[in-house]
């Protein structure tokens, strides 16, 4: 390490706890369970192919996809490297089909729900994966005795944390607690995700969309419109890019601005994109980018959770961007219903 005044993830943490509750080093500690399962997955996924990790087990997951082996062993990591932790009163992951209740007692304080690796159809051929985390407080206590479920769903608007890895050329962990966000880079010689961005915004507008195409024949008539005038000489020249990971579109986007879009098809009516754990992670980072995150016409964060694995459309980025896509949408709604 040339640069002996680097921040560490750790350091940047307690240093940035605003209020006392948070300075209890919990959150820290919670937070650390993740990035000690992130740094063993970074490892993973710079050796596939050498280790017995490629492809599937042969399950199918809750959601009804394949299971790669790593998602597998993401998932074990970080039930293993959170479950640990007694601040923790439950965790949820997209592997699983229920909350998992850890902490009972009052010591319970948090919520993690997480995708532990996105992208994973792409691990084989060596396209960047992520995992992504959402932390939620466990509801004071009303009297009612409330079930984990109900503990576990709640609004985007809720979190008092979020974030993702994305294991790429570099490993990257990006996260928000409402103040801001921060970008990291994983250092393999030390170990330590160390701060390269504060106060990370993403542009306010940005000639780029992403969106996987092969689906718009059953999109929104009003995406299809915006689809066709995207391609307009009037409109940009816009750029298409599409990596088919999550994490690493959303990443780009949040650096270098544009709109990324996965609406509602005739596969997946509800969208494909889960509003517990891969929406509303994301919405909370990109808004406190200044950017912006619906579902075409609901902000993500006030959607009312109904079930854990729920899907929603979405339409996320450079506020500008995000807007003129939801124009055409209502614009088509308004000509359908006039
Ligand atoms: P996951 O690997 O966690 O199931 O997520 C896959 C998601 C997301 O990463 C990506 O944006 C989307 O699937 C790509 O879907 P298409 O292949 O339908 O474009
Ligand atoms: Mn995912
Ligand atoms: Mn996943």
């Amino acid at each position: 390490m040339s640069d002996p005044s680097f921040m560490t993830l750790q350091q940047h943490i307690i240093q940035r706890q605003r209020c006392a509750e948070e300075a209890t080093g919990e959150f820290s500690f919670l937070l650390s369970g993740i990035t000690i399962a992130s740094k063993i997955l970074a490892d993973q996924v710079r050796r596939v192919g050498l280790l017995d990790i490629l492809g599937t087990t042969g399950e199918v997951n809750v959601q009804g996809e394949q299971v790669q082996k790593l998602d597998d062993i993401a998932n074990d990591m970080l039930m293993q490297c959170i479950g640990y932790r007694r601040c923790v009163h439950a965790m949820a992951s997209e592997e699983v089909a229920d909350p998992v209740e850890l902490e009972t007692g009052d010591a319970g304080r948090y919520i993690v729900l997480f995708d532990p690796l996105d992208g994973s159809s792409n691990i084989d051929v060596n396209i960047p994966v992520g995992t992504i985390f959402s932390i939620l407080k466990k509801p004071e206590p009303n009297g009612k005795e409330c079930s984990v479920e109900e503990n576990v769903l709640q609004k985007g608007c809720e979190q008092v944390g979020a974030g993702y890895v994305l294991y790429g050329s570099a490993t990257v962990l990006v996260y928000t607690t409402g103040d801001g966000v921060h970008q990291f880079v994983l250092d393999p010689s030390i170990g330590a995700f160390i701060l390269v961005k504060e106060q990370l915004t993403i542009p306010e507008k940005k000639a780029i969309y992403s969106c996987n195409e092969a689906n718009a024949h059953s999109f929104d008539e009003g995406v299809q419109n915006y689809l066709n005038w995207v391609k307009t000489s009037e409109a940009g020249p816009y750029s298409a890019r599409y990596v088919g990971s999550f994490v690493a579109d959303f990443h780009r986007t949040l650096l270098k601005g544009g709109v990324f879009l996965y609406p509602a098809t005739a596969k997946a009516p509800e969208g494909k994109l889960r509003l517990m754990y891969e929406a509303n992670p994301m919405a909370f980072l990109v808004e406190q980018a200044g950017g912006k995150a619906s579902t075409g016409d609901t902000r993500i964060l006030d959607v009312e959770p109904t079930k854990l694995h729920q899907r929603v459309p979405l339409v996320i980025g450079s506020k500008k961007e995000v807007e003129i896509v939801e124009d055409f949408m209502a614009r088509r709604r308004s000509a359908v219903s006039a």
